[in-house]
């Protein structure tokens, strides 16, 4: 059985990360997407409500999961008996550090192979981070994510002050 891990953050997931999960879902028997518990991080959206999001966003898709690790990715295969990684390339940009990441993965794990598809061209522009720029600003995100995480976006944002706003808006 082939088992593949896509990890992220998915601070909030967005129709580009679907995207992958349901390109990937289509190579592999059982794919986990693994939602990064980061304590070096502060998310906009806490562990559990990124895991809510993403278990909602997977109702479509039949043979995958959502589950969350910490510490190294490389486990969390192993403990999972998965041997690919699936990433997610939107530009040349995202190329060199998610090379450097598989080589170090690799290097960790030799039995453990990191594949990169592309996204579709119409969420080449999209990220977690603009989406949470945008719905901070008030604009309008419908296009970017599931309908869900628009409304828990807009909930969010409508608790915090301008300040708090501005200092989750420049975190990553
Ligand atoms: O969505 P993100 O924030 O770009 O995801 C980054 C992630 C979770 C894939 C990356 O930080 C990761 O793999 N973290 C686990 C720690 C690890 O294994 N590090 C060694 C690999 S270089």
């Amino acid at each position: 059985m082939k088992i593949a891990v896509y990890p992220g953050s998915f601070d909030p997931i967005t129709n580009g990360h679907l995207d992958i999960i349901i390109r990937a879902s289509k190579l592999v028997d059982k794919l986990i997407v693994a939602v990064v518990e980061n304590p070096t991080k502060q998310p906009l959206f806490t562990l559990e409500e990124r895991l809510c999001m993403m278990t909602e966003a997977l109702k479509c898709v039949k043979n995958a999961k959502t589950d969350s690790f910490k510490g190294l990715l490389v486990n969390f295969l192993k403990k999972n008996k998965a041997n690919v990684i699936v990433k997610g390339l939107r530009a040349v940009s995202d190329f060199e550090f998610e090379y450097q990441m598989a080589l170090m993965n690799r290097q960790l794990d030799k039995d453990i192979e990191t594949v990169f598809l592309m996204t579709s061209a119409k969420y080449a522009f999209l990220s977690s981070s603009s989406v949470r720029e945008i719905s901070a600003l008030g604009g309008n995100v419908s296009e970017f994510v599931p309908k869900r995480v628009e409304k828990r976006l807009k909930v969010k944002y409508a608790s915090m002050d301008n300040l708090k706003i501005k200092q989750k808006i420049e975190v990553d």
